[in-house]
């Protein structure tokens, strides 16, 4: 296994024009969209759409039965929608299907779309990456770092990180090895690292500390979300 790791939007922006077939590609956005995609899929949620925009969402909304309309921008609830993108919020009872939209977490993972498999990466599913890793041992892994506007995130790169160091025996290319460094000097304290990162900072100040601790839990969900034709399920 070759472990690559995309760690800036910018990166992201090329992913589409890029070769994906033999990669099995896992988006990491830990604060937070990703976590409350896992956090979702483990409290009941069956079908998660992911989209780009707000248009997008409102537009799926009236054609798909039963679903609600979640997501973020600045952090915050979208006018209109059901849920913003706190995990908490998605352990709702009775939600079955959900389209959200938020500012990197659903760009990444819909850049992703020409793999030959998407996955859903959080620190709260870490265990379930790692095992399915394991099982499927796909050729390449691209670990993709959703950032935050147009920026690294720490927590994306420690998540990365902290999946490539639990496969010593694979091949890492620079930006997996600075990932895995990135892991290696925040390990001791998870949730510290969290609250130091640029988001978690701003979550804290937001008075949202809650949603960095829970994002912070590693292998609490036993799931990996699996994202086919558009839609993410529980794999
Ligand atoms: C994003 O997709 O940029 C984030 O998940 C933002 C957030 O914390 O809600």
């Amino acid at each position: 296994m070759l472990f690559d790791a995309v760690l800036t939007p910018a990166e992201i922006d090329l992913l589409p024009n890029q070769d994906l077939a033999a990669t099995v590609c896992i988006v990491f956005d830990v604060l937070r969209a990703t976590s409350s995609m896992v956090t979702g899929l483990a409290h009941g949620v069956e079908e998660i759409r992911p989209v780009c925009t707000i248009e997008e969402a409102l537009e799926l909304r009236t054609q798909w039965p039963g679903a609600v309309l979640g997501g973020e921008r600045f952090g915050d609830r979208i006018e209109g929608f059901d849920l913003g993108n706190s995990p908490q919020e998605y352990c709702r009872p009775g939600m079955r299907r959900v389209v959200t939209t938020t500012t990197n977490g659903t760009v990444a993972l819909r850049a992703c779309a020409g793999a030959r498999e998407v996955w859903a990466g959080a620190l709260l599913n870490m265990g379930a990456l790692e095992e399915r890793l394991r099982r499927e041992v796909p050729e390449r892994v691209a670990l993709v770092c959703a950032g935050t506007f147009r920026e690294l995130a720490l927590e994306d790169a420690l998540a990365a990180g902290m999946l490539a160091a639990a496969f010593p025996e694979a091949e890492l290319t620079d930006a997996a090895q600075l990932a895995r460094a990135i892991y290696r000097e925040h390990r001791a304290d998870i949730p510290a690292a969290l609250r130091l990162a640029k988001n978690g900072r701003t979550l804290l100040a937001n008075g949202r500390g809650g949603d960095v601790e829970w994002c912070a839990q590693v292998s609490r969900f036993p799931l990996v979300g699996l994202m086919r034709g558009g839609i993410l399920r529980k794999g």
